[in-house]
């Protein structure tokens, strides 16, 4: 029987060679996936250019709606931003893709999956553990880890099978995106003490370029999720790409980083994920209006943790699922709107409320008319430091003997 391979298809040069590759090693039909998860590239055109290429069937998907519900919906909830900075927007569309992948190759009963990932990042990991987890009898092949072609090379090949080099096949940047975010590599970028040129970024104006005047932004959630902007309900998808745009506009996004990548190496990382930036800031003020400061301070811990299980591929792990079932459990009363301010690439919360705010203007303000007792405090200062205040008397006491 012939080989039948699904593979990841974005319509750039890689994947248009691999899918020649595979043909030609492993005298197999090729079923190309491509996902729109917002993208923003030419879906009709990437399919005719796979069909021009020979694929058995080529498989378009519009994924927005289900990656923002399943994906970027729960990356919000749980304030995802690895090592405190990455919004983990390249890394929560992969498992999705492994797991269309899967889909298709079962109901075409393929006997491999294909992807274009380095044998050097994290892609390779999150499609690879994902699509293990739901087919372990599918095998996967990583051509670009094993081919070891240059750029030249590469270009060499296309001409040769007669497949389309792109235009902007010269630009030294390796390009991710999605509606969560922008992430930009090589070239320039691998040299982390030089500022990244002007003309990487797309989706945010250079702040030295923004509007005089600051933009103020509400937005409303409703368990954890926005659900609108200025007063108006929109789609989720919608609300995205309008924030992306709004705070894009302002400057608002660019992420400039040192990542530690699951397979050791430090990287160099740029992005751009102005709705990302703004959404996760307004959640996290929100949060602290509505938990319990115990809450809160475990609800930290399991974020940190929530983004590390996603950049390293465990989507699929028993413990996301716990984590989530906690996380879930928490928004219930993450509902109230956030305003925000946006003003040459700065971004700053100015106003929240809520119908669960636990924010008691009684107990908090400094006018003498208070329901808190000020005279309960000295006796919890007695006990709250009793155990510093023993420790430090001993570290007193062996000090003085330690002189003499
Ligand atoms: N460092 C980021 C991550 O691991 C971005 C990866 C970008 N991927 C790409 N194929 N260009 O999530």
């Amino acid at each position: 029987m012939q080989n039948k391979i699904v593979l990841a298809y974005s319509g750039g040069l890689d994947t248009s060679v691999l899918l020649k590759w595979l043909q030609q090693k492993y005298d197999a039909e090729v079923i190309t996936v491509t996902l729109d998860v917002g993208q923003k590239e030419d879906l009709d055109a990437i399919e005719k250019k796979a069909t021009k290429l020979g694929v058995l069937k080529h498989y378009s998907i519009d994924a927005k709606k289900e990656f923002v519900e399943k994906y970027v919906s729960q990356a919000i909830k749980a304030n995802a931003l690895y090592e405190g900075k990455y919004p983990v927007s390249t890394a929560l569309s992969r498992p999705l893709i492994a797991e269309k992948l899967i889909e298709i190759a079962l109901q075409e009963e393929a006997n491999a999956i294909a992807h274009g990932c380095t044998g050097k990042g994290n892609d390779q990991v999150r499609i690879e553990v994902t699509a293990k987890a739901l087919a372990p009898e599918i095998k996967i092949i990583a051509p670009v880890r094993e081919w070891k072609m240059t750029r030249d090379a590469e270009i060499e090949f296309a001409k040769k099978h007669g497949i389309p080099i792109p235009v902007d096949v010269e630009k030294p940047y390796s390009v991710d995106q999605n509606l969560w975010g922008r992430s930009i590599e090589c070239g320039i970028l691998e040299h982390p003490d030089k500022e990244p040129p002007e003309d990487i970024f797309e989706w945010t104006v250079s702040p030295e370029n923004t509007p005089d005047k600051p933009e103020y932004l509400e937005i409303e959630f409703e368990k954890g999720v926005p659900k609108g902007i200025n007063g108006q309900t929109i789609s989720p998808v919608d609300l995205i790409e309008r924030v992306n745009q709004l705070a894009g506009k302002h400057g608002v996004g660019r992420i400039d980083h040192i990542e530690n990548r699951l397979v050791g190496i430090k990287s160099r990382e740029v992005y751009e994920c102005p709705a990302a930036t703004v959404i996760i800031e307004a959640h996290k003020d929100l949060e602290k209006l509505v938990l319990t400061r115990h809450e809160y301070s475990f609800k930290q811990q399991v974020d940190v943790l929530w983004a590390n299980l996603v950049y390293t591929g465990l989507w699929m792990d028993p413990l996301k699922e716990d984590l989530d079932a906690f996380i879930d459990k928490t928004q219930e009363r993450v509902c109230g709107r956030v305003k925000v301010k946006l003003y040459k690439g700065g971004l700053q919360v100015v106003g929240r409320s809520s119908p669960f705010s636990l924010y008691d203007i009684d107990l908090a303000t400094y006018n003498i008319e208070t329901t808190f007792d000020q005279m309960s405090s000295a006796g919890f200062i007695e006990l709250w430091g009793l155990p510093t205040k023993v420790a430090n008397a001993l570290k007193r006491k062996k000090g003085a003997k330690k002189n003499v």
